[in-house]
């Protein structure tokens, strides 16, 4: 029996009261450094792939032998560059599925960014391998929904960072006297 003035029982009392800003995390939610490095480094290199295509699509042009308009050699290029790195952002968003966003959902920390960045990773993979296999007229509306998410997707990791960085239990204060 858990006798009331016991050690044990005022463990636990102390554990019950302790405000939730406090309690310490799970191991195994913050993501290790080599998942924060990849979360950073593969949205902002699928970003600038996806503005170089943008710019070089919308703005550049290139002369062909007879002096035809071309597309600018940077056009595939970038698309290349970026099919390839939206397969490492796919694999870095598999290796947080296992314990990173089942834990997070489950303590409901940071939940609107983090639930938001997978909603969002869910568009983008849709729409991207529409772009891929779907009927040629629908490639336009897909292009479009695409990229214009896809702009989103940084800022939306940068604000799931802050919020989660903010909401990080802080180590109890000690007073002066
Ligand atoms: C989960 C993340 C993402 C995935 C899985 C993804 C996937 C893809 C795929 C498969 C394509 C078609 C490539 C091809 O036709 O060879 C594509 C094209 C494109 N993506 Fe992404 N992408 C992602 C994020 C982004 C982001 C963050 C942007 C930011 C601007 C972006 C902008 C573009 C653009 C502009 C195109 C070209 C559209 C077109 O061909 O009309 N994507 N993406
Ligand atoms: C429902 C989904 C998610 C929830 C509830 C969630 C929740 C959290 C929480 C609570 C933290 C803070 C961990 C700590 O303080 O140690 C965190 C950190 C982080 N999350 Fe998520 N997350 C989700 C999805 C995602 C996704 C999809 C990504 C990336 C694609 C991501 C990237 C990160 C990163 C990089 C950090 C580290 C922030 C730092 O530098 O301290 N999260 N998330």
């Amino acid at each position: 029996m858990n006798r009331p003035h016991s050690p044990r029982a005022a463990h636990a009392r102390h554990h019950l009261h302790r405000p939730p800003a406090t309690r310490p995390l799970p191991v195994g939610l913050r993501p290790q450094r080599w998942q924060r490095w990849a979360v950073h480094a593969s949205t902002l290199a699928l970003t600038l792939t996806g503005i170089a295509w943008l710019l070089a699509h919308h703005l550049l042009r290139s002369t062909g032998t007879f002096g035809e308009e071309l597309p600018s050699p940077i056009e595939p290029w970038a698309l290349r560059l970026h099919g390839m790195l939206a397969q490492v952002f796919l694999l870095v968003l598999g290796s947080m599925s296992a314990v990173h966003i089942v834990f997070g959902w489950r303590l409901k920390r940071s939940l609107w960014s983090g639930g938001g960045l997978v909603a969002l990773s869910g568009v983008l993979l849709t729409s991207g391998l529409a772009l891929y296999y779907a009927p040629e007229h629908w490639h336009a509306g897909a292009s479009l929904l695409h990229w214009g998410t896809g702009l989103g997707l940084l800022p939306l990791v940068w604000v799931h960072v802050l919020a989660a960085r903010r909401s990080r239990p802080q180590p109890p204060r000690v007073s002066a006297d």
